[in-house]
């Protein structure tokens, strides 16, 4: 069988593609026997959707064959043939993600009858991805390496969109969203296989698949698994499967890389790296550059400079095209990094996307400052927090790889070596380590998982995690005593949100605010929607200004839902957007999150209405609705110190600079915390010390309360409520 294929595949590299396309058979013919409608056999006609090949089609096959996974097409194949599941190792951009799925599909449908329509949907493959970025990305390259239309017989699937149909047979998906889909499809029976991608980025998600699957694959002796990882730790992969997973290394073909450290450490990497990026623009020969930062904001501000200083040199240098690329980005724009810029230099400021998730070609210089933003959590203080923290040995390797893959390359490490050596990790820690479960959770109950604790992960969390995620649960009243999900915590698992912003949502129609609370939380799962101009003093004021109109005395969220009817009121006008610095995309997505949130609570029965909008409890009762939701976040200001703290962990927290709090309240509810050189709190909303006790007095009893200014400000507030319950009686 093997050799049979073989012989095949060989015909197809030695005649062109093309060439094999004209003697293809009649059309007729092709279509009644689609079987041999192999796309590496030749057929004029492509078997998904019966047209007849583009000559793009040919044209990218051409260079799909040169990928190093396609010399090992066989003997992948083969190997999933015998196994269940296959652990797969490969150089990034080798065609891991792109290839493989395709070649399972392949296999996968010999075995049946394509014309077969019913079976399509048995015989899906699905590949997970650990970021939506690249599930789209990767979506669209592969549907035109098909040759068919993304959001058909290739989707994919990442919160708050679907594009995917019933014709899809291969689907991207965020490692997410197949846990969501597990929710309602426990043997993930639209599938005939799985292929967890990414599986070295160790998400909560993907870690809690790899768990998952091992049940599933018991039970469906017909599913295959692959999972596929960039780096050496495929071995603990395939322990965990119990050795009996094969394991295939596909060599990758890196070129030489030179390293060059600093000799000193950076005091500012980003000028280090804007720096350094000109500096190789100037004085190195031909060859695309990478600069690696750590999120939107520094890399859109990067990206300007690059341009400015570039700019100023003249004549003296080539011209440049700078291209920035981070998860926030609209598709169209995350496209253009994929594509050439001739006459051109390409610099391309990435995220981590850009470390393993994406392969762009044509790099040669690589520019690492050696920092990442990462989840972190602290389980003793309960907060979760994106951090920049330096990357670890393992990612540093990664990043100088990107610079060879095309031809010998230059790798740009911003740090010394001898702190290369001495103060980064081996390997970074798994998701898993460092997240607040609570989301994970709630999930795995839904799953049906009930022993949190004794779950087979690949490696566990801390005790001290556990404990926190559960206590969270209970807390918010989506677990009982005996840890089993209540029918609250049953409701707030088929929302995509977190527990917070779910329970918010389902209590909210008791705060006769339901309408706006979605906005809110729309609004909230969407990214920021304020558009700060780069250039310019005086469009900077302009923004400035318009962000000050819709500002709500009382806090951000109100803000948020003041643009949100501004947006609706003028009919959704993308010129309005424009006018008052505000994101039409961003707008729009909130919109549509807003739909299918309420699909949602209509399901559930769950009362869309609204308070009054002339009522003074108009504000009142949305604010109260967040905190009944989010009172484990509120934070106290400390009269001695002027300080915020954190609610029970007593961290120091301030507010963020972007909030339209005027003032600083006693009390603060708030939506995340984000920790740069100091911890910042975003998105925070006024409330009083009385709701606490009124709304979630289950938190805020006083027995399990460290001593601080709030717990004393607390006791205040409970003594007066005592003596006001004990005048209302004796008047009565
Ligand atoms: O997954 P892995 O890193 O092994 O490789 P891949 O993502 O499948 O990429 C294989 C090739 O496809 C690379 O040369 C990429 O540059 C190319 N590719 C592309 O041209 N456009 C995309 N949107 C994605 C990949
Ligand atoms: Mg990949």
């Amino acid at each position: 069988m093997a050799i049979e294929r073989k012989r095949k595949l060989d015909v197809s590299s030695i005649v062109p593609a093309s060439k094999l396309a004209k003697v293809a058979a009649p059309p007729n013919v092709g279509a009644a026997s689609p079987m041999f409608a192999d796309q590496a056999s030749g057929s004029i006609f492509n078997r998904w959707n019966g047209k007849p090949y583009s000559q793009n089609f040919h044209h990218i096959l051409d260079k799909r064959k040169t990928l190093p996974v396609w010399q090992h097409k066989e003997e992948i194949l083969d190997a999933l043939k015998k196994n269940q599941v296959l652990v797969l190792v490969g150089e990034t951009g080798s065609g891991k993600t792109t290839q493989i799925p395709q070649f399972v599909l392949e296999m996968m449908m010999v075995e049946t009858t394509p014309s077969d329509d019913k079976r399509r949907k048995k015989m899906m493959v699905g590949c997970t991805q650990p970021r939506r970025v690249a599930a789209m990305s990767v979506s669209q390259r592969v549907a035109e390496e098909m040759d068919v239309t993304l959001g058909e017989e290739v989707g994919y699937t990442i919160r708050f969109e679907d594009k995917s149909s019933p014709n899809t047979v291969l689907n991207y998906l965020t490692d997410g969203m197949l846990l969501r889909e597990a929710m309602t499809d426990p043997l993930l029976k639209s599938y005939s296989a799985i292929i967890l991608d990414e599986a070295h980025e160790r998400t909560v998600a993907t870690d809690i698949l790899f768990g998952l699957l091992k049940q599933v694959l018991r039970s469906r002796p017909d599913l295959k698994v692959v999972v596929m990882s960039a780096t050496l730790e495929a071995e603990k992969f395939q322990g965990y499967f119990g050795g009996e997973a094969p394991l295939i290394k596909v060599p990758g073909r890196l070129h030489d890389v030179e390293v060059f450290y600093t000799a000193e450490s950076q005091r500012d990497y980003v000028e280090a790296a804007i720096q350094t990026v000109v500096q190789v623009h100037m004085c190195e020969g031909p060859g695309d550059v990478l600069l690696f930062l750590t999120g939107e904001e520094e890399i859109e501000d990067a990206c300007r400079n690059i341009a400015k200083e570039i700019g100023n040199l003249g004549g003296q240098v080539g011209p440049a095209t700078i291209i920035p690329l981070y998860s926030t980005l609209p598709p169209a724009l995350q496209q253009k990094v994929f594509e050439p810029a001739p006459g051109t230099r390409k610099i391309v400021v990435s995220t981590n996307i850009a470390e393993t998730s994406l392969t762009i070609d044509g790099i040669v210089y690589v520019v690492d400052p050696g920092f990442v933003k990462r989840k972190v959590y602290d389980p003793r203080v309960g907060a979760e927090s994106l951090q920049v923290t330096p990357i670890s040995k393992a990612s540093a390797e990664q990043r100088k790889g990107r610079a060879g893959r095309t031809a010998p390359g230059k790798c740009y490490r911003l740090y010394t070596e001898k702190s290369f050596d001495k103060d980064l990790q081996s390997q970074t820690d798994p998701e898993i380590v460092r997240s607040n479960l609570g989301t994970t959770f709630l999930t795995m109950k839904k799953l049906g998982i009930d022993d949190l604790v004794h779950f087979d992960y690949m490696d566990p969390p801390a005790p001290k995690t556990l404990e926190r995620a559960l206590e969270m649960l209970y807390y918010l009243g989506a677990m009982d005593d005996e840890g089993n999900l209540t029918k609250l915590g049953q409701i707030m698992s088929e929302f995509p949100l977190d527990p917070q912003t779910a329970k918010t949502l389902i209590v909210s129609p008791e705060f006769n605010c339901s309408n706006e609370i979605l906005s809110i939380c729309a609004m909230l799962s969407v990214p920021n929607c304020f558009v700060r101009p780069p250039k310019g003093e005086a469009r900077r004021k302009a923004a400035d200004e318009a962000k000050a109109r819709f500002a709500h005395i009382e806090g951000d969220h109100l803000t948020l839902l003041n643009i949100y009817h501004a947006f609706k009121l003028n009919n959704e006008d993308p010129s309005w957007c424009y006018e008052n610095f505000i994101n039409y995309k961003a707008m729009k997505s909130a919109d549509n999150v807003r739909q299918q949130l309420a699909r949602i609570m209509s399901r559930y029965n769950l009362r869309m209405c609204s308070t009054e909008f002339g009522s003074r409890d108009y504000y009142v009762n949305i604010r109260k609705a967040i905190l009944a939701g989010c009172f484990m976040q509120v934070a106290h200001l400390e009269r001695s110190t002027g300080h915020y703290l954190t609610v029970k962990d007593n961290q120091v927290v301030h507010l963020h600079p972007s909030t339209c709090l005027d003032h600083n309240p006693q009390w603060v509810v708030y939506n995340e915390c984000v920790v740069t050189s100091r911890s910042f709190i975003r998105t925070t909303t006024d409330i009083r010390g009385e709701w606490l006790l009124d709304i979630a007095p289950h938190f805020y009893e006083m027995e399990n309360f460290p001593e601080c200014e709030a717990k004393r400000v607390l006791k205040t507030l409970y003594k007066k409520r005592g003596r006001e319950m004990e005048k209302s009686k004796n008047r009565r």
